[in-house]
């Protein structure tokens, strides 16, 4: 079969078989060699005379970048947030952009019980305590945590991976309330859980687990007024964007245990970390792998590839954002 008259540059390795793709069916198809974020004037060069780019949310994708990629069609990018991607900059050049949702909604459902567990049950704490050798025999005061089971969930945007975290709730017993602009029917009936307002759900709320897509409504939406709204006891998770939290306010409330303690996934200028944060031990802190499974990612990258061939073989992308910048379907 000919191939596809296009030319595509993916910003960083990813999964093989989201490159198998791209390299089957495309006329070129070039990765960037080194295994890190390009540099920004990297990024400028390399995107450059293409017809399609596949991206990460570690790329800015801005209006400069958009530019300099002049006569290119599609944006992809290997995530389901494209907060990196200047939508309004692309849609006013008629480049579409697509995400990746679906594929790792389990995947990250499933980290963020891991990191609710694990900052309740204080688990990465005992284990660095195991491996320092202080474990001296079991003991009445060792590291005692926060119940879990019949506890309140309360969870801050009930959209796809929301509403995963939510049903996986029913094992633990809890009452779950949630936070959104839409009501979530299909959740009020499985779990019984209750759309409340905001101050509701932080002050009734054992666990807050944050869901919200990243944009300036819900940039800080988690500061020092709302952590002041937390019972001494909840705890905060946070498996969508840092910049939801104000990572400096969540420090200093968990610097004086305002709340017992915060696991994030994500962070507001990562990789950097808020000063103090990596220094307390009531945080857990992995480096944002909410999607990080050999599986989702395979999906996701053949996701983000399918977008692109979808394009250019004339159908829209299953996962465009911005379908206004494709010729109007027949219907
Ligand atoms: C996403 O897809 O937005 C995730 O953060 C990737 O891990």
């Amino acid at each position: 079969m000919a191939k596809l008259d296009a030319s595509v540059y993916v910003t960083r390795e990813i999964p093989r078989p989201g490159i198998d793709l791209l390299v089957e069916a495309c006329r070129q198809v070039d990765v960037n060699p080194d295994d890190r974020v390009l540099s920004r004037p990297e990024l400028l060069a390399a995107v450059r005379g293409r017809d399609a780019v596949l991206c990460l949310l570690t790329d800015t994708i801005d209006a400069e970048v958009l530019d300099a990629a002049k006569g290119c069609r599609i944006f992809a990018n290997m995530a389901v947030g494209f907060n990196n991607v200047d939508l309004r900059a692309a849609t006013a050049r008629g480049i579409a952009v697509t995400n990746t949702p679906g594929v790792l909604t389990d995947a990250t459902a499933d980290l963020t019980w891991a990191l609710l567990l694990s900052v309740a049950r204080r688990i990465p704490e005992g284990d660095r305590f195991t491996r320092a050798g202080k474990f001296k025999g079991w003991g009445p005061m060792l590291i005692l945590g926060g119940d879990v089971s019949g506890r309140t969930l309360g969870i801050i945007g009930a959209g796809r991976i929301g509403t995963a975290v939510a049903l996986r709730s029913r094992g633990f017993r809890m009452r779950v309330l949630y936070c959104d602009s839409v009501q979530n029917e299909a959740l009020e009936q499985a779990v019984g859980a209750k759309q409340v307002d905001l101050g509701t759900l932080l002050s009734e709320s054992d666990f807050v687990s944050l869901h919200v897509i990243l944009d300036a409504t819900t940039h800080h939406l988690i500061g020092a007024r709302e952590l002041a709204l937390m019972k001494p006891t909840a705890y905060l998770v946070n498996t969508s964007r840092g910049p939801v939290v104000d990572e400096v306010a969540l420090v200093e409330a968990l610097r004086r245990r305002q709340i017992a303690g915060a696991a994030l996934d994500v962070f507001e200028n990562e990789p950097a970390l808020a000063p103090g944060l990596a220094e307390l031990d009531n945080a857990v802190i992995p480096p944002h792998v909410g999607s990080a499974t050999i599986g989702t990612r395979t999906r996701m990258a053949t996701l983000a590839a399918s977008n692109i061939l979808a394009l250019f073989r004339g159908e829209q992308p299953p996962n465009i954002v911005n379908p206004e910048v494709l010729p109007l379907r027949e219907v």
